[in-house]
């Protein structure tokens, strides 16, 4: 799953996309998603309809419609062919201050609106420093929890460490690995099958082996998505 943050132009996504579309061979085995930026969502309709990739929103409001400017509902994400949606990812919580409670509404809205939400959990330096990330991801998860056996089922959920996001340096698989189970645990029998994305400074030369850990089913990738030949060596 890419994530493109707040880059793109019409004349490089068409690049991009179009290079995607003729490297994308679904004989690598992994599912290709991109989440674009909301005014690039018709265009990327138009470019990937009828493709084995499949689109989503960086973001979605807690609400259904109403005086909220500024923000995109789920049904106008739906609209626009995506199945999914960011939610809590790291730059949202610190830089538009989303509590833990904003983003399992956020969440529970794209649930409404028959998105798919991938929740974004992972934790600073200092809070690793000082021995704190179990606690860290299970505060952040707890309200996402609390919303229900039903709602855990459709989930994915993506461990993005705060210090390995666009700092080129990936968590090790070690500690990949140890988070990852973790949240297995924590989203029970419910969440059995919820799939567990990686991400944090993920390139072709260290997703092997981070997928080669249990429980890292897949990658939610940033700068190397906006690489056609990257983000595809990547899920190749
Ligand atoms: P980078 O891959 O650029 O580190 O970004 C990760 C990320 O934040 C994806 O959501």
């Amino acid at each position: 799953m890419g994530n493109w943050k707040m880059n793109g132009s019409l004349q490089t996504n068409q690049a991009l996309l179009g290079e995607l579309r003729e490297l994308y061979d679904r004989t690598c085995g992994s599912d290709l998603v991109v989440c674009v930026p909301a005014p690039y969502l018709a265009q990327t309709q138009q470019l990937l309809d009828g493709t084995p990739i499949t689109w989503g929103g960086q973001d979605v409001s807690a609400h259904d419609k109403g005086a909220y400017t500024g923000e995109v509902s789920a049904a106008m994400l739906s609209e626009f062919g995506s199945r999914w949606a960011l939610v809590g990812h790291s730059e949202r919580r610190t830089l538009h201050g989303e509590t833990d409670q904003v983003v399992a509404d956020k969440a529970l809205a794209a649930l409404r609106g028959g998105l798919t939400p991938v929740v974004c959990v992972g934790e600073s330096l200092q809070e690793r420093d000082q021995g704190q990330v179990a606690e860290v991801i299970e505060r952040q998860l707890k309200p996402v929890l609390a919303l229900g056996d039903e709602a855990i089922a459709r989930l994915v959920i993506a461990y993005e460490p705060v210090w390995a996001i666009g700092t080129g340096r990936s968590a090790t698989p070690e500690q990949a690995r140890e988070v990852h189970a973790l949240i297995r645990k924590l989203v029970g029998d419910a969440g059995k099958n919820v799939p567990l994305l990686y991400g944090g400074s993920v390139k072709p030369d260290n997703a092997g082996e981070l997928f080669a850990m249990d429980n890292i089913d897949g990658a939610l990738v940033g700068g190397a998505s906006l690489v056609a030949t990257e983000f595809y060596a990547i899920a190749n």
